[in-house]
């Protein structure tokens, strides 16, 4: 069968592509959204389905985006001078999105992470130059944000502390930019958003920006299902310290994924849809198909927060070697 050539076909010429920029800090944003064309059993042909590529952040996530708005509002209110060290407790992603952006602009970051979170994530924030302090991989990110407060209570003029979980720079950084990309790149026909919730800063300010748009635009999110999973960079909100940013009375759903059909699901965007995707876009993609298939038109964009190959050394690669098995 030929494919059509609509898939093949490439939007922009090579003339009309990115110039070049001063600052790899000016390439955050403004990731692509891909039409998901076959993995989509059961779902109507009159809804569409689009899936948000944040891997192509500099930094690999959608993390850059908080990060860069948090240093920049620390800069712009004089909480962060030259001298001070920038200080977070971060799952892996925002780690590195902190320790990328503190390389940029001459900023030393030490980070508090649990120490099970993955082989690449510490030597990716190690790359950086920033570094790394581990908690109790037991008290997962709950662990980690205790430990920081510790830290900064012991030496609280030696730091600046972005504090993702109750900073409003955190959600308005989706606000200013995830929530326009996604209007504008789907012609305002967007009818439903979805995302995984970790810190809420994603789902919180995309979302308020697509409503102030269209009231009638639906917010969906999709958190694991109980306490104990395998789902990185996402919190079970009713057994963790709930976000400051994080009000869950702005959703119109939330949808309990499990860690097997999440990784289940992502080893299938990979074979079916040609997209190497991280854990909690397998949890999004799961609670998207879940509502596309109640509708009957519609447009539903998910929120995919990074690439696959971030994953190589976890559980999460051990399925896939599986699953290829299996096939041989
Ligand atoms: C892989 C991954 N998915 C999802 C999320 C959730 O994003 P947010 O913190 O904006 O809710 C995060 C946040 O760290 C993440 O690292």
């Amino acid at each position: 069968m030929q494919p059509a050539r609509a898939i093949l076909s490439r939007p922009t010429s090579p003339a009309e592509g990115p110039r070049a920029v001063p600052s790899v800090l000016q390439i955050v944003g403004n990731t692509p959204l891909v039409e998901m064309r076959k993995l989509r059993e059961g779902v109507p042909p009159g809804v569409r389905l689009f899936g948000k590529l944040e891997g192509f952040n500099p930094g690999g996530s959608v993390k850059d985006r908080p990060a860069l708005k948090m240093i920049e509002d620390g800069l712009a209110r004089g909480l962060l001078v030259p001298g001070k060290t920038i200080l977070d407790s971060t799952s892996g992603n925002t780690g590195i999105a902190l320790a990328m952006v503190g390389a940029a602009l001459g900023y030393p970051v030490e980070l508090v992470m649990p120490s099970n979170v993955s082989k690449e994530r510490k030597q990716v924030v190690a790359a950086f130059g920033a570094k790394a302090i581990y908690s109790d991989p037991l008290e997962g990110s709950d662990g980690a944000i205790r430990l920081c407060r510790k830290i900064l209570a012991e030496n609280p003029d030696r730091y600046f502390k972005p504090d993702q979980y109750n900073n409003p720079a955190n959600s308005l950084a989706h606000y200013e930019t995830t929530g326009p990309e996604i209007w504008r790149q789907t012609d305002g026909r967007v009818t439903h958003f979805v995302a995984g919730i970790g810190t809420g800063g994603t789902v919180m300010g995309t979302g308020r920006y697509l409503k102030e748009q269209n009231p009638a635009v639906q917010v969906v999110a999709a958190e694991p299902e109980d306490a104990f999973h395998g789902l990185e960079g996402l919190k079970h909100m009713a057994s963790s310290i709930v976000p400051g940013i994080y009000h869950e009375q702005e959703l119109d759903l939330k949808i309990g994924v499990s860690t097997e059909e999440a990784y289940n699901m992502v080893y299938r965007l990979g074979r079916e849809e040609g997209l190497l995707l991280g854990q909690s876009c397998g949890a999004a993609y799961l609670a998207a198909l879940q509502v596309a298939r109640t509708l009957r038109q519609g447009t539903v964009v998910v929120l995919f927060p990074d690439f696959g190959d971030r994953y190589l050394s976890t559980n999460l690669w051990v399925g896939w070697q599986k699953v290829g098995e299996a096939r041989r």
